[in-house]
């Protein structure tokens, strides 16, 4: 049973989260499972199935071996959490090359998930495949920045928006995003100054991870802010739990228990 009411009653709509820009903060999550996102559905207007799954929950050191294959069963399992929550699908690396091959596995995703968008990395380079996309009836949301997808081509990962050419790289991409459609854009890894005139610059709402407060929401990947994800902390990561304690806590005392045979104890038997 739970604690407490979700603050959200009904589906999350598209049209909803558009509307938000300049009225209310978005939150949004990453999830990867039905269970937690049936503990996050509710509470948040959205969900990322994103792809930093492969790293905190197959224990690669990137995104790019994520498949589609795996990204379509934990999005199955998500949409079987969430009922209130918009879910989006994160396109793998290598899913969307060109605009044929992105929208064969988007229209894939639509038919064999319940996902209401996709993300897609990359700006106005990539405007002619979210364009392809949006004009097929699929819902795209944009991410510019610090890409995680190119983090091998970046020769790792690189706080953008440092200067001026870069801010106005960074705003024309937004812009072109923007024209081709998408309902929105995340924005990862850039500095304040670059994400506020990003946010000015666009009507589409922006979701900022590590791109400071003038954005209109704000998006985390649950395990590192609960704590699980031990390999690495990023500067702008709020840890709203220390999960890894709890567990780690928890697992020796359950071991201990087995050893000294303490458990089951009578109230644990039939
Ligand atoms: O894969 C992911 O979790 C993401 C977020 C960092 C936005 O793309």
């Amino acid at each position: 049973m739970s604690i407490h009411k979700p603050k959200i009653d009904k589906k999350v709509t598209l049209t909803k989260i558009v509307n938000s820009k300049g009225v209310e903060p978005i939150t949004m999550i990453t999830a990867y499972d039905a269970l937690f996102a049936k503990l996050f559905d509710g509470e948040v207007e959205m969900i990322l199935v994103g792809d930093s799954l492969n790293m905190s929950f197959f224990g690669k050191e990137d995104t790019l071996s994520a498949t589609m294959e795996q990204m379509i069963y934990h999005t199955k399992a998500v949409c079987n959490g969430a009922s209130k929550s918009f879910v989006v699908f994160d396109m793998p690396f290598g899913s969307y090359l060109n605009p044929n091959q992105a929208l064969t596995n988007a229209s894939r995703v639509y038919q064999e998930t319940k996902a209401q968008a996709v993300k897609i990395e990359g700006g106005s380079e990539r405007a002619d495949i979210i364009q392809t996309l949006t004009s097929n009836g699929i819902a795209v949301l944009g991410h510019i920045g610090l890409m995680p997808q190119f983090v091998r081509a970046d020769g790792g990962y690189k706080v953008r928006g440092k200067d001026k050419n870069d801010i106005d790289k960074l705003v024309q991409d937004a812009l072109s995003i923007e024209k081709a459609g998408a309902f929105a854009i995340v924005i990862e890894g850039v500095k304040e100054e670059a994400s506020k005139a990003i946010t000015e610059a666009v009507s589409i709402p922006t979701i900022g991870i590590g791109a400071g407060n003038c954005v209109d929401g704000q998006v985390l990947v649950w395990s590192d802010m609960f704590g699980f994800f031990e390999d690495f902390k990023p500067k702008f990561v709020k840890e709203y739990l220390n999960g890894a304690k709890y567990i780690k806590e928890a697992i020796r005392n359950y071991s201990d228990e087995v050893k000294s045979k303490s458990f089951p104890s009578d109230e644990y038997k039939y």
